[in-house]
């Protein structure tokens, strides 16, 4: 049996060139992050605070007021997944479907793993009564099926980029239960996105906190610091997980981020000074600190892409594929794409507006 097998590309072709699909890939990829981070580093909190807001009414209140959030950002996190796994499908199906198919069953545990932890959700939000004492263990239910789902998302990431693994996988055992735990990035991938979620959400904390700055303006100034205070602690952590990261990817992609490749060593460094610049900024705005780490997402995920690429390098180079393009489709998706994240602007804006001061009395 030859090393590396391939299974053949879409007979169809790609139906726009390579280099928009990577485009659209990355950019909504961005986006799915975003929601994901607010997504996971918020539901750990919530249930922190939950089970310290016996204790503190600053805590209780948190949980409150994030349990309102919570369900519209899993939302968010899932409606902002689709578009990324089109675009992966489409450009990396010959990866994409094999690691899916070597994993299959815990593959297809995310859609039931997503369906509980967003009832979980639903349950503190709507029905914390009926829940009574349940109601942190629930929330911690949430919050480690949201973490798994996490962990499952990267197995299959990693096992994407993988060719050589698949075939003897495989000829293992077809029965679909394999992971990806033999691979060294793993773990500091993952803790990269994970970490990454607590700032961020951290940030996220710090913007609700001014939509309360009028009618509760005690429990804002304390959520400002203690959101901040989650952000700083993140952003540290994430320098040793991010080079944690960096060391553990084989030595020649390693080595393109360190001087080997100018482009991709100004990307990784200029995301990197970017999260020092959010550091510096977060105790003065919110808003600019949540504008560079903005910026510092992005890059992280050109990098990503880059790290992809290079991982793959000629077993699957996407530039190569035929292109058969549908100008006619690409429009439609384009326009919809637009008017879509128009609606989910607007959804943001008018949900900050009804949890905001003037609908909502304090306490
Ligand atoms: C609800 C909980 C979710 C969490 C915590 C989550 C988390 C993650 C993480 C950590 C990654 C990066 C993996 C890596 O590169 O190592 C990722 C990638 C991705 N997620 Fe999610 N995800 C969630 C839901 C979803 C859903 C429901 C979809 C699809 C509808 C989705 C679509 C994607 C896609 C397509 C990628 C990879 C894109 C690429 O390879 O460029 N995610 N997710």
């Amino acid at each position: 049996m030859p090393d590396v097998v391939i299974p053949p590309p879409d007979p169809a072709g790609l139906p726009a060139p390579a280099w928009l699909l990577q485009i659209l890939l990355v950019f909504t990829f961005i986006l799915h992050v975003l929601a994901m981070n607010l997504l996971v580093g918020g539901t750990v909190i919530m249930a922190v605070s939950l089970w310290r807001g016996k204790n503190s009414p600053f805590c209780a209140e948190l949980a409150n007021r994030l349990s309102k959030a919570l369900p519209v950002t899993m939302s968010l996190t899932i409606t902002l997944g689709v578009a990324p796994l089109l675009f992966v499908q489409v450009l990396y199906g010959q990866a994409f479907y094999t690691a899916s198919v070597l994993m299959a069953w815990p593959w297809l545990s995310v859609v039931a793993l997503v369906l509980l932890a967003y009832y979980g959700l639903y349950l503190v939000q709507f029905r914390p009564d009926w829940l009574g004492k349940w109601v942190t263990p629930i929330a911690w239910v949430s919050a480690v099926f949201i973490l798994l789902v996490g962990l499952l998302f990267t197995h299959n990431a990693t096992l994407n980029l993988a060719p050589a693994k698949w075939a003897q996988m495989y000829a293992q055992s077809a029965s679909g239960l394999h992971l990806n735990w033999s691979e060294p990035t793993l773990i500091p991938r993952y803790l990269h996105f994970m970490v990454a979620a607590f700032a961020v959400a951290g940030l996220g904390i710090m913007l609700l906190a001014s939509l309360y700055r009028k009618a509760d303006p005690t429990w804002a100034e304390e959520a400002v610091k203690y959101g901040a205070r989650w952000f700083v602690i993140a952003t540290i952590l994430q320098f040793a997980v991010g080079l944690w990261f960096l060391f553990s990817l084989p030595q020649k992609v390693m080595m393109s981020f360190l001087g080997g490749n100018a482009l991709d060593t100004i990307l990784l460094w200029a995301g990197v000074a970017l999260a020092v610049v959010a550091l510096l900024l977060v105790q003065r705005s919110a808003l600019l600190a949540t504008g560079a780490v903005t910026l510092t997402i992005a890059l992280m995920a050109i990098v990503r892409h880059r790290i992809r690429q290079m991982y793959l390098g000629e077993h699957l180079n996407v530039n190569t594929l035929p292109v058969n393009p549908q100008w006619g489709m690409f429009v439609i998706f384009a326009v919809l794409l637009v008017i879509g994240l128009g609606v989910v602007g607007w959804m943001v804006w008018k949900f900050a507006r009804a949890g905001s001061p003037q609908q909502t009395p304090a306490g």
